[in-house]
């Protein structure tokens, strides 16, 4: 294990996740899927907060690994793609849990999940049945014909759709190793126990990278990436004393890997990953050469040889990491005498930058308000908020996390200044409305 030394005994997380869940919904960051239906296990829909928070946490990452970055290019490949290639990657095969069933509930769970003889659902004790694998691809089929040979798979991971593209990506972009390509999307798996909000559901989004080497160089690159992935979660602000590095022990590794070391986030629950780094070694790319008869090695004209990349795999979520940024940015605090709940999010993770507030509703603050709004709009994602007292909007804002509010009063009318509130330290400072965006822009410091 490396980075940050923190045994299970150190500290608890103590926030409480139904409010966490709770938040989540009145605010509007996460729904149910399909909630007037009863919903549907495994989905959430993310509403106007949470999709803006999910763009931010893209956003921040894609500037750190391909924007800031000589050695990256990004791509998007389908989800949906030739069925031979999940025969070739191993997940025909081998991508299963062990499950059991509850004879007496007819539960099905996760057989590494279950403690004993006894049955988490119904109590019941020495009812389950034997393991068997599970496996965790959704199947499809493209075209109009339902049979063996239009079965498609969507996606469990976007890996794939980078390894078949190596050969592409490589002539087009001309790049040398070491190198890597980067590529956001959704990727499905049928979870048995689909469970902790967003921790783990069938449908999500990934944020990874195949960053490929020589094969001498793997295990110096897979230290390096360790490093930047925990440090791109401590410079978006997650307290260090809640992260971990964590390595696989040999016999929980994938079938891919020589070595894996995931990023943990001390959750309520515990311990949980929230992305794994693996040295993949050169597993895929010579399976998709001998799959499809298609040589995918580099030519090292250093060297005069040709090699076949090893690959070290930076494989976040965007939905774990998002819920890891709220538990972690989540506070109650007491505000002279009265409760105050905080998101103290990264500015530049918060859904909403920037929120314009009158003082009130009066007829002549009302135009001058939403005129600063109109400025601030090109610039910023903002909100408005004219409902109720001033005080129980800024709280409405510091429970969403946004970092600033600017507030039009009636001396605004003459000086043409506003007020910046800071939503940490609660600090006001008056602005003119000529600098305002600066002034706001200097206040929102970048990841
Ligand atoms: N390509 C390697 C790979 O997919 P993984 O550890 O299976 O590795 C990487 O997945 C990340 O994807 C996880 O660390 C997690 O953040 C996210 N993830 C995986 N399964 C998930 C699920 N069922 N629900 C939500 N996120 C999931």
């Amino acid at each position: 294990m490396r980075g940050r030394e923190v045994t299970e005994t150190d500290q608890a997380n103590t926030v409480d996740m139904d409010e966490i869940v709770s938040l989540c919904k009145r605010r509007g960051f996460i729904f149910q899927s399909s909630e007037i239906y009863g919903g549907l296990a495994g989905a959430w829909d993310y509403g106007p907060l949470g999709v803006e928070m999910k763009n931010n946490i893209k956003r921040a990452w894609w500037k750190a690994i391909v924007q800031e970055r000589d050695d990256m290019v990004g791509m998007d490949a389908a989800i949906l793609m030739h069925p031979r290639v999940w025969v070739a990657s191993g997940h025909v095969e081998t991508f299963a849990d062990p499950m059991v069933d509850c004879r007496n509930c007819q539960a099905r769970l996760r057989a590494d999940e279950v403690e004993g003889e006894t049955c988490p659902n119904c109590g019941a004790v020495g009812q389950f049945t034997d393991a068997r694998m599970f496996n965790l691809l959704f199947k499809t089929f493209a075209g109009a014909v339902e049979d063996e040979a239009s079965v498609v798979y969507l996606r469990p991971e976007t890996a794939q759709g980078m390894f078949v593209n190596f050969e592409n990506v490589l002539t087009s972009s001309r790049k040398k190793l070491p190198f890597g390509m980067a590529q956001i999307g959704k990727s499905f798996r049928n979870e048995v126990n689909p469970r902790h909000f967003i921790f783990r559901t069938r449908e999500f989004e990934q944020m990874e990278v195949e960053f490929f080497v020589r094969p001498e160089e793997a295990p110096k690159w897979h230290e390096y990436w360790m490093q930047e992935r925990l440090n791109w979660y401590l410079k978006l602000g997650v307290r260090p004393e809640f992260l971990r590095l964590k390595a696989h022990a040999k016999e929980d590794l994938a079938h891919y890997a020589a070595a894996c070391s995931d990023v943990e986030y001390l959750f309520p629950m515990g311990w949980l990953e929230l992305e794994g780094i693996a040295n993949r070694q050169d597993f895929d790319l010579q399976q998709h050469s001998k799959a499809s008869g298609v040589n995918l090695s580099y030519f090292d004209e250093e060297k005069g040889e040709h090699v076949v990349p090893f690959i070290i795999e930076p494989s976040a979520g965007v939905d774990r990491p998002l819920l890891a940024f709220i538990v972690d940015a989540y506070r109650q605090e007491e505000v002279r005498g009265e409760k105050r709940v905080l998101l103290k999010l990264h500015p530049s993770l918060a859904p909403v930058k920037v929120a314009v507030l009158p003082l009130s509703r009066n007829e002549r603050l009302v135009p001058t308000a939403r005129e600063v709004w109109s400025l601030l709009r090109p610039h910023f994602m903002t909100a408005y908020d004219d409902a109720q007292s001033i005080g129980r909007r800024y709280r409405r804002q510091d429970e969403i996390g946004t970092p600033l509010c600017v507030t039009v009063d009636f001396d605004t009318l003459e000086d043409e200044a506003v007020t910046i509130r800071e939503r940490d330290s609660m600090e006001q400072a008056r602005v003119p409305v000529a600098g305002l965006v600066e002034a706001l822009r200097e206040r929102l410091p970048a990841p």
